[in-house]
């Protein structure tokens, strides 16, 4: 596998558009596996379409959901009953209906101290590297056939927020947020960007007029955590026409 500093930019005319763009896209990457395959989800309100999408006849019989693994690319300690739970909204969406229970990893926000995000990301951690079967990332071999990501307000994406410690981290696969620079104010749990990093597709969604600024910013080269997270594979930005700043709209 070739890694590249590039990343394409994809434009599509609105959100439902942007969630069948993502929905073939994921669906493509699990056909060009024919072994086990490990997808990274992402929580926020951008890929809930998506995920709807996958829950429906049409979409649903196109996946082999046996040999799909479904993990999460971060996670605010909260419940899992909580309506602001990523893995739990992803659940409600389409992995219920869908997919095998021993197949969905979420991180632990039951059974570990909700005011320790350390000890959570420790647990998750161990509990890829076991899925993996090594304590380190090789490049021949990425971590997930796809991670998707959703970018924040300020730049963040995953819970890798702008200055904080968390984003320069590259010994560990995942680690703590004690508190996150935007609502919700939970602490939170992250994979870091190397692990995100050792995928084979990275998969942004960015909708609507709320991320125009942002998206400005980032277009513009600013140093954000947006900006750094590249997949060792192919990086891709899947952008609809409210979401895109005014000199990039055609
Ligand atoms: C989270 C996220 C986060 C999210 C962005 C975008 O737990 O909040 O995983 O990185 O993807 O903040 O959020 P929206 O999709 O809600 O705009």
């Amino acid at each position: 596998m070739t890694g590249s500093d590039e990343r394409k930019i994809i434009t599509v005319a609105d959100p439902a558009a942007l969630a069948e763009t993502a929905a073939e896209r994921l669906i493509a990457r699990i056909a060009r596996n024919d072994a086990r395959i490990a997808i990274c989800l992402t929580g926020g309100s951008s890929p809930k379409a998506l995920y709807q999408l996958l829950a429906t006849d049409a979409c649903r019989r196109r996946i082999a959901w046996d040999r799909v693994h479904w993990f999460i690319g971060d996670e605010r300690l909260v419940p899992p009953d909580d309506p602001l739970h990523n893995m739990s909204m992803a659940r409600r969406a389409f992995l219920n209906q869908c997919a095998p229970v021993a197949n969905v990893h979420p991180i632990a926000t039951d059974t570990a101290d909700l005011n320790d995000p350390d000890k959570s990301a420790a647990l998750y951690e161990h509990e890829l590297k076991i899925f993996y079967g090594a304590g380190r990332l090789d490049p021949a071999r990425p971590l997930f056939d796809l991670v998707l990501m959703g970018i924040g307000p300020d730049g963040h994406t995953a819970s890798l927020f702008p200055g904080y410690p968390a984003i320069e981290e590259t010994a560990h696969w995942a680690v703590g947020v004690p508190k996150a620079n935007v609502e919700p104010f939970v602490p939170r749990v992250t994979l870091t960007l190397r692990a995100l990093a050792s995928c084979s597709e990275m998969l942004f969604e960015i909708s609507g007029p709320a991320k125009r600024a942002i998206l400005t910013r980032l277009l513009a080269g600013e140093n954000l955590p947006a900006n750094r997270a590249r997949s060792q594979g192919e990086t891709v930005w899947l952008v609809d026409q409210a979401a895109l700043p005014e000199d990039f709209r055609g």
